[in-house]
Formats: structure tokens, sequence, C-alpha cells
């Protein structure tokens, strides 16, 4: 058992694990290095090289866990949408999906064919990561959505929301199509030996309630239905901008649930079941502060949650690409050698 788990499972640890969302990216020289010689898309589809870009900000900094490095829009792309990774804009989706025809158009047969670079790279990355646990993700039904609908990135998700407003049946039907297409790609991966699980709703934050309920919490709990999960690995659900909402989070059957860094975490920790797990949740924009300024809000963060088992450290969201390593490391150097007694001392 790894620290990563047993955290996950809420066991009492001598410290937090630490690891980061996008903690393999651009802000790695070594990731540059690759990034200049390949694109995007064939870094994914390449297992020997997402089993290198995963394992970089492990041999640097020791995280405690290994994120598969891939993306959420694989699955939009398994289905049909041709997808690009464009400097400066973002991912591009050049054939959106806009109307019920183009959902009718979704090749969803053979996407675990397509999707096999995945488990090709899963089980490459299992025969080199010793104690070191492998998280699997993927997106969830509705951030992947937005992307397919807009065909990007938006600020505001117009077009989604048109959609989800003005012909509910043709969301419906683009949900659907995504919760089995999400199931199936997870059961693969955890078919290929992830240790545990995470989806991303990163744009769950910018819907109103009967939305989130309908759009966020329904389809998350129809693809962890269809989970098959023999080994019973950790699943973590995180969200991005939902601090009013979290119980909804909460309730779903999952062991830990990502707290972006609007929320207070060690309140969070109070209210939510005690086999619940949290995981967050470090202002990334921090990693831009003075080192003592950055060190105060961990220590901050790690005594808030001192008392409570079943801590993971993480960022609120993602490491941005111009984040200095160094930075970084100061981070991961300080959880390591916490130790939850002290506190008591
Ligand atoms: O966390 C990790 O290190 C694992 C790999 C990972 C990536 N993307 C690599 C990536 C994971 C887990 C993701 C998830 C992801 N992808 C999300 C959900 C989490 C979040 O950050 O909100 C979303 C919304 C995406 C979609 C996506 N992919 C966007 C919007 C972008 C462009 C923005 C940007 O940061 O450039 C990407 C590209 C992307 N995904 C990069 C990386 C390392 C940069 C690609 C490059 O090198 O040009």
């Amino acid at each position: 058992m790894s620290l990563y788990t047993d955290a996950a499972f809420c066991r009492r640890t001598t410290r937090p694990p630490i690891w980061m969302m996008r903690q393999a990216g651009r802000y790695l020289p070594e990731y540059r290095a690759l990034r200049d010689q390949h694109g995007f898309m064939t870094m994914i589809q390449t297992p020997e090289l997402a089993t290198e870009i995963t394992l970089q900000p492990i041999r640097r900094f020791g995280f405690d866990a290994a994120i598969l490095f891939s993306d959420i829009l694989t699955v939009a792309n398994g289905l049909g949408c041709n997808l690009a990774f464009i400097e400066k804009r973002g991912p591009v989706i050049d054939n959106p999906v806009r109307c019920r025809q183009d959902v009718d158009g979704l090749v969803t047969a053979g996407l675990r064919d397509r999707l096999n670079y995945v488990r090709q790279a899963i089980k490459c990355l299992k025969g080199t990561l010793a104690e070191t646990p492998l998280i699997g993700f993927a997106g969830a039904p509705f951030t992947v959505s937005s992307y397919m609908v807009e065909g990007g990135s938006s600020p505001d998700l117009k077009r989604v929301k048109h959609l989800m407003f003005n012909d509910p049946d043709t969301m419906d039907a683009l949900i659907d199509v995504l919760v089995s297409g999400t199931a199936d790609y997870l059961n693969m991966q955890i078919e290929a030996g992830v240790d545990a699980i995470q989806l991303f709703d990163t744009w769950a934050g910018l819907l109103s309630y009967p939305e989130f309920q309908t759009w966020v919490v329904k389809p998350i709990r129809a693809v962890l239905n269809r989970l098959r999960n023999p080994a019973k690995i950790p699943v973590t659900v995180f969200t991005k901008g939902t601090a009013a909402f979290w119980n909804d989070i909460s309730d779903l059957p999952i062991q830990v649930m990502g707290i972006d860094w609007q929320m207070d975490i060690g309140a969070i920790a109070q209210l939510a079941r005690a086999d619940l797990a949290l995981q967050g949740n470090l202002d990334p924009h921090m990693l831009y502060a003075e080192p003592d300024i950055l060190l105060n809000r961990v220590d901050h963060i790690l005594r808030s949650m001192a008392d409570r088992p079943g801590f993971i450290f993480n960022l609120g969201h993602g490491i941005m690409p111009d984040v200095n390593p160094d930075q970084v490391k100061r981070v991961v150097d300080r959880v390591q050698s916490f130790q939850n007694e002290r506190v008591h001392a």
C-alpha cells in the first residue's frame, strides 16, 4: 500500500502524500525539450514518450503519485472529433458537435481500440514505476462535451449552454455517448493496471444549480455506476468553482473529493463525511509568490488538515506553464518533511 492509497482511504498517515495536477508539462525544461521535437498529440499517442513524460516530475521531485501523461480530450478524439493543440490557443476541434446529426455521427464502436495507445502507456509505466502509484484519469462528460460543442476553450460556454437550454434532447444524447465512452475508457485503464482514477469536471462551476445537477452530478454518477473496479482502487472527482455545490459532489460514491483553491479546505474537512478524503488546494498562483509567503500558505493548509485522516496535498488547479520548478520543489520538500505528530507537540 502506498501513502497515496492510505490517504485516499482515510487511513491515518505520518504525513500527507503530495502530487500536483499538470505535474508533467511545460514548466519543466525536460518536457519542453521533448515538446520541441514532437507535437502534443504525438506525445500522448506514443507510449514510450507518454511514459517518459509521466516519469519526469517523479524523477525530479519525488512526488508520491504519478499521473498518466495524456489529456481529457483523447475520448473526444476517439469519438471522431479532429483534435489539434495550437500554441497560445489550446485545444481546437474543427468539426464541433452542434446538432443531433453531429451527435449521431460520432463513432462509438471500437473506441477502446482507438485509445489503445493509453493502455500501452499504462502497461509500460506499470513496468517502470516501482512503489509510486499511477493515477489514470478522464474528463467528466460535461467538461468534455463543452470542448466538443464549443470547438475549443471558451470563457462562458455560450454554445453548450445554448444547446442544453434549447435542445436538451441533443445535449442528453451527447452526454449519453460520453457516459458510456468515458466508462469504457476508464475500465480499460483499470484493466491495464492504474492504481487510482480521477475524473476532471473543470468547467462544472460555470453552471447554475439545476444544470449542475443534470449535466454534472447525474452523468458522473452514471460513469461511476458503470466502472468495473474489482481491486477497488480509489476514485477522485475534481471540479472547479463549485464551492456552493460541494455537498452534491461529496454524496457521490467516491473516495476522494478534489477541492479548488477558493474553498476553505479545513472547514470542509469538519463538515464532510468522515470516510471522504480531500485533495487540494493550494492556489496555483501561489507558486509565483516569494518562497516564505508560499511556504507559509503550505504550512497553513498542512496544519488545517493535520488532525483529519484522508488528506492528499495538491494544488487547487493545474500548474501554469511559466512556473519556476524550484517553487514546486519547495512545496514538495515542505510537505514531505511534515510530520503529523508534530502539530500536537
Ligand atoms: O496532470 C498531468 O500532468 C497529466 C496530464 C494532463 C494534461 N491535461 C496534459 C496537458 C491532464 C490530467 C490534463 C487534463 C485536462 N486537459 C483538463 C482538466 C484539468 C484542468 O487542467 O482543468 C482540461 C480542461 C484539459 C484540456 C486542455 N489540454 C487544455 C485546455 C489545454 C491547453 C491549455 C494549456 O495548458 O496549454 C490542454 C493541453 C495540455 N494538456 C498540455 C498538457 C501538458 C499542454 C500542451 C502543450 O505542451 O502544448
